[in-house]
């Protein structure tokens, strides 16, 4: 039989995924086994060759690269009376992929919104001090239900109320605008709300009173307008200056040592110190004025190849850095004697015990954590953003880690690298993770972090394994697995750097695919460099994701690790596993064969991030689509309430849920699979769900994402667009979009 059979097109529920070939043969190698039932066409077939490309597999690896476009780097929230956000913001809105709907006519004054008053005085500050005018352009309030039982398989599956049927008969411009049954996402997670008059969910905390008020000249934030009083505004300042929590999350950077670091006045005195012993041929300087490309760096114009859309502010940074490096970047011919013990890697241990720098350095003197059994999220660029990690978190993860962030940029006082590090207060072992070639960066880095984050990060991690071109040819990520004498000084400077803050390291079987190295340098990781807990992901730096990770040599490493630790006598330093994941089955498989101490889950949180559920409670959970939805709606929550719930924050959580969305509809649903566990590189045949909300959440269209966002955000604007940075299940896109 070999007819093809045409889908019942009529269906608009049913989201086809694009043909392949439809012949009957046996399902090829790598197709999910979707129960008979659920096959859209009963006698379809996936391409073998395209399964990879299809399912996302081979962009997976240009995923990892440092977030472009400034898209993460705008995640900080936007402080209340920061009076140079028109520059930043315009950076950031120009490198969107979506329009930001307008309300750029009037842009308040943040200090005067927040305090009621203005340093700069009316006539000097270039915002407004008054909500005059303000709500003509305003859009409407979004309605949002946040009860467990609203949710429903079958459309709309969300109550849908909107602001025609809700709005108060009142028809001042107010009044008009809000929807006094929505619930604010934000005052609900706090018990207050940061965004007030700003809020597009203002009538969760709005009252009426009585009076017609004129817009109060008195002292302090303006509360009442019109017939309408705000409740429960408030800034969320922290009374003590010592608190570092604010808004349910630290790590803030302090204004003034952002000030400095970007006068390059910021003073290291640690780095001066150490760098001066193993570096003195170099001066310590952070100054970066110099040329920013060097004819020594031909690997420059290897960056386009990649794809990859460039942040060209974050390109510069790390060019500046390898320019600054240049002469070192010529990779030393002392790289592999180091890796022997050999003199830099001598001189950088030595050193470090000199008593100038007489802070702890083995890993029993530092802060003692609990590794073992950990649930280890692993780090995301982009998609492993603070609201992706609280969820994560509610579904079982113990452990989360910042997304990478780059050293060079955080050392020159770049907000949106800072931003990287914030952590929610539900994120209890929390790291975070820095990429960077050299010591001259990566040591300050791990300096300020430890002088001003101390207490908010429990660990630091060198990224030792990025593949893409852009952090390669500048000699960080995986590139420092043939650098061991720029490791040694990393490694030492940053441990000695962070007191007794753990340093650990994510690294990659080694780059070429068959001349696997992360074997040799792990006993030094562990007895000269003092790593704190190591993570080996299972595969080269050449090698696709199409192919799958090599636990037997995890397992290498793993007993590498373990020998090397009796021999020197010395006490355990935990290891995960990293690749594939995707299973609780999966997991204690992988844990047990290869003696690993856990196991780190990346794509396979992205996909479901209710894995750690499964991994907590060993059992594999058919989930509904309902209790998917709800996820959803949690990410859409914690979004809002980490990027603000006025317009901005709402566009900037709707392009991030849609990020998420990308990788969520690879999920196959398990009661829909002849077998279980699923494997995460099977890619399924054309299915539909079994029920309306499951075949929507399959679907890999853009526009089903944004319908989705649209339950829990509000409507878009009619020229909405998303291009996901990971682009893997845009595939028919166009049509979608069309
Ligand atoms: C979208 C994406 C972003 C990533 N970002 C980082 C990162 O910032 N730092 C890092 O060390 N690894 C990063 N990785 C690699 C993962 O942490 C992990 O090592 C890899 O995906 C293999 O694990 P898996 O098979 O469970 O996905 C990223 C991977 C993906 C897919
Ligand atoms: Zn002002
Ligand atoms: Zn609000």
């Amino acid at each position: 039989m070999s007819e093809i059979q045409q889908p019942t097109s009529e269906d608009p529920t049913i989201t086809a995924r694009p043909e392949t070939s439809l012949s009957a043969r046996p399902l090829p190698s790598g197709t999910a086994p979707i129960k008979a039932e659920y096959l859209l066409y009963p006698t379809s077939t996936v391409e073998s060759s395209s399964n990879a490309e299809l399912n996302g597999l081979d962009q997976d690896d240009l995923a990892e690269g440092p977030t472009a476009g400034g898209d993460a780097r705008d995640n900080k929230r936007r402080k209340p009376n920061n009076n140079n956000n028109k520059k930043e913001r315009r950076g950031a809105n120009k490198a969107r992929s979506f329009p930001v709907i307008r309300e750029t006519n009037i842009k308040i004054c943040k200090q005067w919104e927040s305090t009621g008053l203005c340093e700069f005085g009316e006539n000097k500050c270039k915002y407004s001090h008054s909500w005059n005018g303000y709500f003509e352009i305003k859009p409407s309030d979004i309605y949002l239900n946040s009860s467990l039982s609203n949710l429903s398989s079958e459309p709309p599956y969300v109550d849908i109320l909107d602001i025609e049927t809700t709005t108060v008969e009142e028809n001042d411009i107010i009044g008009k605008k809000i929807n006094l049954r929505t619930v604010c996402p934000v005052l609900k997670d706090l018990g207050y709300c940061p965004y007030g008059w700003r809020c597009r969910f203002l009538g969760g905390h709005i009252k009426k009173v009585d009076s017609n008020q004129a817009e109060s000249e008195s002292t302090g934030p303006v509360t009442t307008i019109g017939k309408w009083e705000l409740t429960n505004f408030a800034t969320g300042e922290p009374e003590n200056k010592e608190e570092r929590w604010k808004h349910g999350e630290t790590n803030w950077a302090d204004y003034n040592v952002i000030g400095k670091l970007k006068r390059n006045q910021y003073d290291f005195p640690f780095s001066k110190a150490y760098l001066s012993v193993v570096e003195p041929e170099k001066p310590f300087t952070l100054n970066t004025s110099i040329p920013k490309y060097n004819s020594k760096q031909p690997k420059h114009n290897k960056r386009k190849q990649n794809n990859a859309p460039l942040d060209e502010e974050s390109a510069m940074n790390v060019s500046e850095e390898a320019a600054l490096n240049n002469e070192e970047s010529a990779l030393n011919g002392d790289e592999e004697d180091a890796l022997n013990g050999g003199a830099t890697a001598e001189k950088g241990y030595i050193a470090g015990e000199s008593e100038a720098m007489e802070v702890p350095l083995r890993p029993e003197e530092k802060k003692r954590l609990n590794w073992e059994g950990g649930r280890y999220l692993a780090p995301l660029t982009t998609v492993g953003n603070l609201p992706f990690r609280r969820l994560c978190v509610d579904y079982g993860a113990t452990i989360t880690i910042s997304e990478m962030a780059l050293a060079q940029p955080l050392v020159s006082g770049h907000n949106d690298e800072w931003a990287l590090c914030r952590r929610h207060e539900s994120e209890k072992m929390f790291g975070v993770q820095l990429a960077g070639g050299f010591a001259n960066r990566m040591v300050p880095a791990a300096e300020l972090i430890s002088k001003n984050l101390h207490g908010g990060v429990d660990f630091v991690d060198i990224n030792m394994g990025c593949p893409i071109d852009l952090v390669f040819n500048q000699g960080a990520g995986s590139a420092l697995m043939d650098a061991p004498g720029r490791l040694a000084k990393i490694l030492v400077g940053m441990n000695r750097a962070l007191g007794d803050i753990p340093l650990t390291v994510k690294f990659r079987t080694g780059i070429a695919n068959n001349k696997p190295n992360a074997h040799k340098l792990i006993p030094k990781f562990v007895t000269q460099w003092g790593a704190g807990a190591l993570t080996i992901h299972g595969r080269s730096r050449t090698q696709r994701y199409s192919r799958l990770a090599d636990w037997d040599y995890i397992k290498t490493c793993a007993d590498t690790l373990r020998e090397s630790l009796a021999d020197a006598n010395l006490p355990p330093v935990p290891i995960f596993g990293n690749g594939d994941c995707f299973s609780s089955q999966g997991y204690y498989e992988e844990m047990e064969k290869s003696g690993v101490d856990g196991v780190m889950v990346a794509r396979g949180a992205l996909i479901k991030p209710w894995i750690f559920t499964e991994i907590k409670e060993r059992r594999e959970w058919d989930i509904s689509a309902t209790e998917r939805l709800e996820g959803i709606r949690k990410y859409a929550e914690f979004g809002l309430s980490h990027w603000g719930s006025d317009t901005q924050g709402v566009n900037t959580t709707r392009r991030f849920l849609c990020e998420a969305l990308s990788f969520q509809c690879r999920y196959v649903p398990i009661g829909l699979l002849e077998r279980l566990p699923g494997k995460l590189n099977e890619r399924p045949p054309a299915y539909k769900g079994r029920n309306e909300l499951e075949t929507l959440l399959s679907s890999p269209f853009v526009n089903d994402w944004i319908k989705i966002s649209e339950l829990f955000l509000g409507k878009v604007d009619d020229a909405f667009n998303f291009i996901p940075k990971h682009k893997s299940n845009a595939y028919g896109g166009e049509e979608a979009q069309g």
